[in-house]
């Protein structure tokens, strides 16, 4: 059944999100805070690299079921309002929670009875409760009754949104039992998998596969620096490893950032009072870049006037966004060291 849609930031998840579902028939809306962003979506340009996501968005335009906005209307015309916005951690590496008070302020007037509020950004366990509180505080409607609100989060892999979004389960969080049914039934016909639970759960469990995942990372790392202790190639070791063993799978070492991984650990330790391997594996993937011109140094002497080549400033390949990528890291301390980076 095609519904009207906004999608609230349309950046590298909410503008793949976007385009996917009026390929799928909704009619959807892209807000966006940033006029040259809703511009260049409405001239017909993907403004980043995904794959597929330029075809998809000149069949979606063709058919108008897409069109991209800077003002909030059409949130009070939508039956489905989903918020992709970022979700940063601020210089002292706490979660920013100002970005969804925001959004909550410049859409919550236009909110109305009826509607399924989805949030898909990657958020702190307790995030769909306090904006049940907002909601129910700041608006005269009641949640599970008057909106219906869940947190269905994103799990794609940047650069590979159309291959994964119909494949990957859907993890499907709330308060209330109507406004996990509503979410369940958006999302069945658009995806192989729906999985239902409390919205805390699904909030720990998106943080978990991320987090799990740097830390798998910060193993890699780490056993590189154990093999050059011992002298030793690290392919070579993993190649030992991981052939044909079936609990082998230990990851390459190489720079883990990237705007999700790098910060998503934090969302977690802002309260515990064990987050030891969290912190540590963001020690090692962060230290990687000054481990590898340290040994750099090592091999040829002083770095002062030689031009060192970063190629790959993306934070992994095949995508152009470069947001917490290591490859800055390297070059401020190659730099440091009196080198003259060349980036690429
Ligand atoms: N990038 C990924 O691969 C990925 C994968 C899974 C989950 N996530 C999560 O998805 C969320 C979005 O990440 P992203 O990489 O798409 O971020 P992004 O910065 O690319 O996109 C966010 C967009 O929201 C817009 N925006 C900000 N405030 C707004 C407001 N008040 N109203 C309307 N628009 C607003 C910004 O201008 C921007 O275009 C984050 O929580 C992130 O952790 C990201």
């Amino acid at each position: 059944m095609s519904q009207r849609v906004v999608v609230v930031g349309v950046g590298r998840v909410g503008l793949p999100l976007a385009l996917y579902l009026a390929d799928h028939g909704h009619e959807v809306t892209g807000l966006d805070v940033d006029p040259s962003h809703v511009e260049s979506i409405n001239a017909g340009r993907m403004p980043f690299l995904e794959n597929g996501a330029q075809e998809v968005m000149d069949r979606v335009r063709a058919t108008g079921r897409f069109r991209a906005s800077v003002t909030t209307e059409p949130v009070g015309e939508a039956e489905v309002v989903i918020l992709t916005i970022g979700t940063p951690v601020d210089e002292h590496l706490n979660p920013v929670f100002n970005a969804l008070e925001k959004v909550l302020a410049s859409i919550g007037p236009r909110l109305r009875k009826g509607q399924l509020l989805i949030l898909r950004s990657t958020v702190s366990p307790g995030t769909t409760e306090y904006v049940r509180r907002h909601l129910e505080a700041t608006t005269a409607l009641k949640i599970g009754q008057d909106l219906f609100l869940a947190f269905c989060p994103e799990r794609i892999a940047q650069g590979h949104s159309f291959k994964e979004l119909p494949k990957i389960p859907q993890l499907v969080g709330a308060l209330d039992d109507e406004s996990r049914a509503r979410a369940a039934a958006f999302f069945r016909p658009l995806v192989e998998t729906v999985l239902e639970s409390d919205a805390r759960s699904v909030e720990i469990a998106k943080l978990f596969c991320n987090v799990y995942r740097y830390i798998d990372f910060a193993i890699g790392n780490e056993f590189m620096m154990l093999a050059d202790q011992q002298e030793r190639d690290i392919y070579e070791v993993l190649r030992l490893v991981n052939s044909g063993y079936p609990r082998g799978g230990l990851k390459s070492p190489g720079f883990t950032g990237g705007p999700c991984l790098y910060k998503d650990g934090f969302f977690l330790v802002d309260r515990t009072p064990f987050p030891d391997l969290l912190t540590t594996a963001w020690k090692i993937n962060e230290s990687v870049p000054a481990y590898l011109i340290a040994g750099l140094r090592e091999r040829m002497g002083s770095l002062e006037g030689k031009r060192v080549l970063v190629a790959g400033l993306a934070f992994k390949r095949d995508i152009d966004d470069a947001r917490n990528s290591l490859a800055y890291k390297a070059i401020k301390v190659l730099k440091r060291y009196g080198a003259e980076p060349l980036e690429h």
